[in-house]
């Protein structure tokens, strides 16, 4: 035992605000595991009720599923033993335990402690410990109880009151924190120190430490915490377990596992492991605001979107876990005000949810550590305030000097697809910030925002171009093409003038184009009237082999087809052997560029949208026209974005008709619009090289079959708190891929699903 005197209160403060951060084997946190052969996780789930969400082994299981866990109440806290878990029931501020197949409703706790509040709780190997006190006080020094939990006869666990875990030398004496490993209990007394009890106590060696931690952590037999003065990691006990510990990095929270332990840096809110531990298995990009291990288990809590993310001792281990796709609490609610260097958590800025609190009091609120540093790739555009932690800004973003040091440095020969990562999560706005904002609807204009598609040449021949009118007849003998016989559309598109669309377009000058297709430019231009159109020139081999007989009729076709979900022909042009193509304008491009090309990220809300919507278009396409007009290059690059983000199918329908006759099937296209739904799931290109397998429906399609769509939903955007629907897109995809096409549904079946899905499950 051991005496010091850190008692500066403003320092104290500080430590009092971060000091629930930790978790793991025997420390208290927002998410913990349980050890042993009978494992599982557990977390508090950002729903504002503080309710439990636990995973096993093999399957993710929430607390909705009480076969495996029981009914388990609202905690505040959540600390793990072996085998089972204990918590602060957010309602009583008393102490609830529970096992995997906890059938028995035994709260695991001694009769004589069941009323007894506590505010803090830590669960050992088989025993647990608690500080005496109202969560609520702002108190939170207390003396300690201690019980034994034993495994009765049939293997089900039972607790008992314990001198084992008594001397004399801890019973007058009053704690802040505990942390409980195998056989030993260590917590921060009021005279200053770490001090350790319990049968096993002695071989850690701790004596004489009257440092003040900020953080403690158990593993089995052994212990790490976060130094108060330096921030730095110091651990006793068996050596192994701790080898390697980092030194002059500064930590805010630790886990520990059977043999390793894993810390949250302060700076970038990164991860480092030590000990028994595959240093290639740490997760990099993200930060995290908590984590837990199991034995040789690790899961997070990233802060970006408050998702859970699990890694292994090993990288080469099979992973046994899969956890749930639940937003999770990223800390412990608290009554006190957040200390400097930490900000309150603001729930109202998760996307997807309208919570204005993660706690179940209002009076409650989560104080995190700041950030002060970003990862590789991100430079810090505006750091920590009291509400929001510091932002970090994808270094695509990069505009001037005050970032081109830190993401020149980090530029290394970083492969394509972390350049690309990069691109597609350039925003990690860590709580929603105006400046965040300002940057979307920066990258919003700066980019493209229409793009030609490439077809395959040979496969469609006539393309747009423009036909003769009436007025052009002057021009006939110049014109090495002949006249239509009559003007196509009369009523229902506009025949424009050659000089005009010149005017439109500044004379088809480099700058206003959007992109090139084998069949030509296509050209954003301003019409006179300030309208804003896509003008298609087709080029001299498009004309050359363009029949202007099919296109005249095929003309027809487009400009009576009118949709909501389709990219209009708003009028056409033919003069001077030109011929041009006037569509409608689509100002946030393609859907191609949001999901791969470094445009804004689509949130999960947006991209169910988008697929109905497209859809809807397909579906158009096959239904309205007669005969049906098969798409046949159906992909995100052809799926435009208007004004309202309404997904519109583009360049369809400039087949010749015998072409269309020939083409076949209808259900090709549900095949492609399969891959669609694969790549909005994702995130992930249709096909990807970095990957193995590099096409999207052999990686994505036999994950799905075997019952883990989950593993195939992006993690790069913030996730639904309701994941349901995307586990339904994920299942009408597989339909849509199907080898045999009689077994690919039809568009109207595949539209009507979606347009379901979204009047269900959708929590905006
Ligand atoms: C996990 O899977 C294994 C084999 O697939 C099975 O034996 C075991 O009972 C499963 N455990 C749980 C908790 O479902
Ligand atoms: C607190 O919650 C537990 C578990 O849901 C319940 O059994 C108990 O009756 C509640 N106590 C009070 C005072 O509401
Ligand atoms: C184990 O035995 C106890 C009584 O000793 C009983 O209360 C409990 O329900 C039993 N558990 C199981 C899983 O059979
Ligand atoms: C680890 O502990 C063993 C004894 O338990 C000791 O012999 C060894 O020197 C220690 N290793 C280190 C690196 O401290
Ligand atoms: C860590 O994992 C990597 C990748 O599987 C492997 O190449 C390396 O040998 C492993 N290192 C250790 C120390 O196991
Ligand atoms: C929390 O975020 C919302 C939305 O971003 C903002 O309107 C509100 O002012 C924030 N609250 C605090 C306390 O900063
Ligand atoms: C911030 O992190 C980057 C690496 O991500 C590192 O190069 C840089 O030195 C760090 N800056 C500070 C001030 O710690
Ligand atoms: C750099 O650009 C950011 C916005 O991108 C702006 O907030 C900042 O003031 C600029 N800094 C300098 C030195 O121009």
């Amino acid at each position: 035992m051991s005496s010091g005197y850190l008692q500066f209160p403003l320092f104290l403060l500080l430590i009092h605000s971060i000091l629930n951060l930790s978790s793991g084997f025997g420390s208290m946190g927002p998410i913990s595991a349980a050890f042993g052969k009978n494992r599982f996780f557990c977390a508090i789930d950002a729903s504002g009720k503080q309710e439990v969400i636990c995973w096993g082994k093999n399957n993710s299981i929430s607390s909705t599923n009480s076969a495996l866990f029981g009914d388990i109440p609202a905690m505040f806290a959540l600390t793990g033993g072996n085998g089972f878990m204990c918590g602060i029931l957010a309602n009583t501020s008393t102490v609830y335990c529970w096992e995997l197949l906890g059938s028995n409703n035994d709260v695991l706790v001694p009769d004589i402690y069941r009323n007894t509040a506590y505010t803090h709780v830590a669960a050992g190997k088989s025993h647990v410990c608690a500080i005496r006190g109202s969560y609520f006080s702002d108190n939170d020094w207390g003396t300690i109880d201690c019980w034994e939990i034993v495994a009765r006869s049939n293997s089900s666990l039972s607790s008992l009151p314990s001198s084992l875990y008594y001397d004399e030398s801890i019973t007058n004496l009053v704690f802040r924190k505990v942390v409980s490993g195998d056989g030993f209990s260590c917590g921060e007394v009021r005279e200053g120190g770490l001090v350790c009890w319990g049968p096993e106590a002695t071989t850690l060696g701790v004596s004489g430490v009257s440092e003040v931690f900020v953080s403690l952590a158990s593993g089995m037999e052994s212990v790490c915490g976060i130094s108060g003065a330096s921030g730095e990691v110091k651990c006793w006990g068996e050596n192994q377990s701790f080898i390697g510990s980092p030194v002059g990095i500064r930590f805010v929270s630790l886990a520990a596992g059977a043999k390793h332990f894993c810390g949250i840096r302060e700076d970038n809110h990164g991860i480092e492991c030590w000990g028994h531990f595959n240093i290639s298995a740490v997760p990099k990009g993200s930060g995290f605001m908590a984590i837990a291990s199991s034995d040789v288990t690790t899961c997070g809590i990233r802060e970006d979107d408050l998702v859970l993310d699990c890694w292994f001792v090993d990288v080469t281990s099979a992973p046994d876990y899969d956890p749930p796709l639940q937003l999770c609490s990223p800390g412990l609610c608290t009554l006190s005000s957040c200390a400097e260097g930490t900000f309150a958590f603001n729930a109202s800025t998760l996307s997807e949810t309208d919570l204005t609190s993660l706690c179940v009091r209002k009076d409650l609120k989560i104080c995190s550590p700041c950030g002060s540093n970003c990862s590789e790739g991100f430079f810090l555009s505006s750091p920590c305030s009291e509400n929001a932690d510091r932002v970090c800004t994808g270094c695509s973003l990069c505009q001037n000097s005050s970032c081109w040091d830190v993401c020149k440095l980090q530029s290394t020969p970083a492969s394509h697809k972390k350049h690309e990562q990069d691109l597609q999560r350039f925003v990690l706005i860590v709580g929603s910030s105006a400046l965040g904002l300002l940057l979307l609807l920066i990258s919003w204009c700066l980019l493209p925002c229409m793009k030609g598609s490439r077809k395959e040449e040979g496969t469609k021949k006539s393309l747009a171009s423009c036909i003769g009118k009436v007025e052009s007849e002057k021009h006939i003998n110049a014109d090495p093409f002949p006249p239509l016989s009559v003007t196509p559309c009369i009523g229902t598109a506009q025949v424009f003038r050659l000089s005009e669309l010149k005017d439109a377009t500044n004379g088809f000058k480099e700058f206003n184009e959007l992109g090139r297709g084998s069949y030509g430019f296509v050209y954003k231009a301003v019409l006179a009237d300030g309208r804003q159109v896509a003008v298609k020139r087709a080029n001299a081999a498009t004309i050359i082999h363009t029949n202007s007989r099919d296109f005249e009729m095929e003309l027809e076709v487009l400009c009576n087809l009118r949709h909501g979900n389709i990219v209009n022909l708003l009028g056409y042009c033919s003069e001077m052997g030109e011929r041009l193509l006037v569509y409608e304008y689509m100002p946030h491009g393609t859907l191609h560029d949001h999901l791969h090309g470094g445009l804004s990220p689509l949130n999960w809300s947006r991209r169910l949208k988008i697929t109905m919507q497209a859809a809807k278009g397909l579906e158009f396409l096959h239904m309205e026209p007669v005969p049906p007009i098969v798409h046949r290059d159906v992909k995100t690059s052809n799926i435009l974005l208007d004004s309202d983000w309404v997904a519109r199918i583009a360049d369809f329908g400039l087949l010749g008709p015998n072409e269309r006759e020939l083409s076949g099937d209808i259900r090709t296209d549900v095949y492609s619009f399969g891959i669609v739904l694969l790549e909005i799931l994702s995130g992930r290109k249709a096909c990807d090289r970095d990957y193995m397998p590099p096409s999207i429906v052999e990686w994505a399609v036999p994950l799905i079959r075997h019952g883990k769509a989950a593993a195939t939903i992006d993690r790069n955007v913030a996730l639904p708190k309701n994941v349901e629907p995307l586990l339904k897109l994920a299942d009408i995809a597989e339909l849509t891929l199907r080898e045999n096409p009689s077994e690919r549904p039809c568009m109207s079946d595949v539209a009507t699903w979606l347009e379901q899905i979204l009047k269900e499950g959708l929590i905006l």
